[in-house]
């Protein structure tokens, strides 16, 4: 039987980060298919019918075929263990997505080749430099007609500045893409027909100076390009720098195309060689190493009522240190209580299953009758660590939400105010107070939806929503007059927080400039920077 330190030391637990659209769920299909944990792709995303049968989370996520929360797969490939944290996209972006990020020792980037960076990789680029943690770029549908290779690594470092290392080299792209170049080995891998879902490749290897071969494989055209960038590549001169990848300054690079399962098996032989073992995490009490035999845990996420019929929620908890055994109780530092967890689960690929045990680098899900909050901390009793809060992440939408039924006043409040604490929203409210009519300010559109059916099923509440065309927020840090008196673009909206501090709204950019360059003493801060204060 392996040791708690062997069994910590294979844990690989990363998020896949992408527009959506680029093939993240496409790769993490053909991850799975490596691993053997689904048979056949495409599985991962599935209709809701199918999805129906292996998964009751809550009725919103049936109605619509998507995935709430974002979901955990674990599986096996190469004595690994590897843990693969989805970020939902589309409309199911949500703070939920940022704040798994927090979860992860790793990013893995994926980029439509022929579109570059989008809107939706920039904001999750961000949440994952601030933490620093290391980002591998997979460039995808290389089958399709790209951009330059050399263009799309200029883009990723003048946009994120980070240093970029290719650790392979797409040849060509679209109808002439012959395959890609790996640059330790000095050899191509070349593809002769497509292999779409099957799991082993059938590429041939050539060796760079074999040019006979080469030329036969992909053309003298092709093959005379290949060598020319790949000199171009190794004057370029750039160390892989392991330091720098840890430390997420640079990102290697890998190109290929997911849905044709090309480039897919290097790529991830690569990853889990150079990635580490789960990252050691900061407490009061100091830096908590992984291997530390005592567990010890934070809860990243809440999702509530996946169950309907029991009013339950689900507490996800990112394991940081030793090794988590059912049996045991553990302390809830911010509730000052041992308890034993209750029904932990874990996601292997789709089935939810229950677990005895699990190590530093999991992810476990357990039943949470309302103790929880996120950032909290759980450990082993004499262990007493607190690790720092889940940051909040700045809304970007904001909308009035107004109750209907004035009879239903008490439990419009309560709602609002109960999903607002549990970090599911933010709620700011007008300066001549009143709960009449609040603003609810989110990320992305799948936070309206989920309090709305949360207001209706668990308040029986019904409210009358109006967005609007707001999407900066700041604090008022400083002001030289009262706020109704200060010079504001038209349209600017003052608020505030649940603790009166007070904020402004605005509808660009330009509006936050302009209120600083008019009204001399008014100091502004960002939001997020203020922290705890909901
Ligand atoms: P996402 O999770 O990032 O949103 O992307 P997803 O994997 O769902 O892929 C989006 C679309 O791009 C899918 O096509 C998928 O088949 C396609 N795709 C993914 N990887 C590649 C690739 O390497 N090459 C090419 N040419 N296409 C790729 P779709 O038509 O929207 O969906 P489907 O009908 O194929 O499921």
């Amino acid at each position: 039987m392996a040791t708690m330190k062997e069994e910590i030391g294979r844990r690989r637990t990363f998020a896949i980060i992408s527009h959506p659209d680029a093939g993240k769920t496409t790769l993490t299909e053909k991850f799975l298919l490596y691993g053997g944990a689904i048979q056949t792709a495409g599985t991962v995303k599935g209709k809701a019918s199918d999805r129906h049968a292996v998964s009751d989370w809550m009725e919103l996520e049936k109605q619509r075929g998507i995935s709430v929360t974002s979901s955990v797969l674990q599986f096996e490939y190469d004595g690994y263990c590897i843990n693969i944290l989805d970020t939902p996209g589309h409309q199911d972006f949500s703070e939920d997505t940022y704040r798994t990020l927090m979860a992860a020792d790793t990013a893995v980037m994926v980029i439509d080749g022929a579109k570059g960076i989008e809107p939706q990789t920039r904001k999750l680029f961000k949440v994952c430099a601030m933490r620093g943690i290391p980002i591998f770029t997979f460039i995808n549908k290389m089958d399709r007609d790209s951009r330059d290779p050399f263009d799309l690594l200029d883009e990723l470092e003048k946009e994120f500045g980070i240093g970029t290392y290719p650790v392979n080299w797409p040849i060509g792209s679209g109808i002439s893409f012959k395959g890609v170049y790996d640059r330790e080995k000095r050899s191509v891998l070349a593809f002769d027909e497509f292999h779409a879902g099957r799991k082993k490749l059938h590429g041939i290897e050539c060796d760079l100076s074999d040019r006979t071969k080469l030329d036969e494989l992909i053309g003298r055209q092709a093959a005379d390009e290949l060598c020319e960038q790949a000199e171009l590549l190794d004057g370029a001169g750039f160390d892989l720098d392991m330091d720098k990848v840890h430390t997420g300054k640079l990102s290697p690079v890998f190109f290929g195309s997911a849905l044709n399962n090309f480039g897919v098996e290097p790529f991830l032989a690569y990853f889990l060689e150079m990635t580490t073992p789960p990252l050691p995490h900061e407490s009061d009490a100091g830096t908590v190493d992984p291997f530390d035999e005592r567990f010890s845990a934070f809860v990243f996420k809440i999702q509530a009522n996946m169950n309907k019929m029991h009013r339950d929620r689900i507490a996800f908890l990112r394991i940081c240190s030793g090794k988590y055994e059912r049996q045991k109780e553990y302390l809830h530092v911010q509730a000052g209580k041992i308890a034993k967890l209750s029904q932990p689960q874990q996601m292997m690929a789709q089935e939810r299953e229950v677990i005895e045990e699990a190590y530093a680098g999991d992810i476990i899900g357990v039943f949470d009758p309302g103790v929880f909050s996120i950032g909290d901390t759980v450990c082993e009793p004499g262990m007493k660590v607190k690790y720092g809060d889940i940051p909040t992440f700045t809304p970007e939408r904001f909308a009035y939400v107004e109750q209907i039924d004035a009879m239903k006043r008490k439990q419009f409040m309560k709602g609002i105010l109960q999903i607002a604490q549990e970090g599911a929203i933010r709620v700011f409210v007008l300066p001549d107070g009143g709960f009449e009519r609040v603003v609810v300010g989110v990320v992305g559109q799948l936070q309206y939806d989920v309090l709305q059916f949360r207001m209706e099923t668990e308040y029986g509440v019904k409210y009358r929503k109006q967005e609007l065309p707001h999407t900066a927020i700041r604090w008022v840090r400083s002001s030289p007059k009262p706020i109704s008196e200060l010079r504001l673009a038209d349209g600017t909206l003052h608020v505030k927080d649940l603790k009166e501090h007070d904020l402004l709204v605005f509808q660009s950019e330009w509006a936050v400039r302009w209120a600083s360059e008019k009204n001399e003493g008014l100091q502004l801060g960002e939001y997020p920077e203020m922290n705890g204060s909901q």
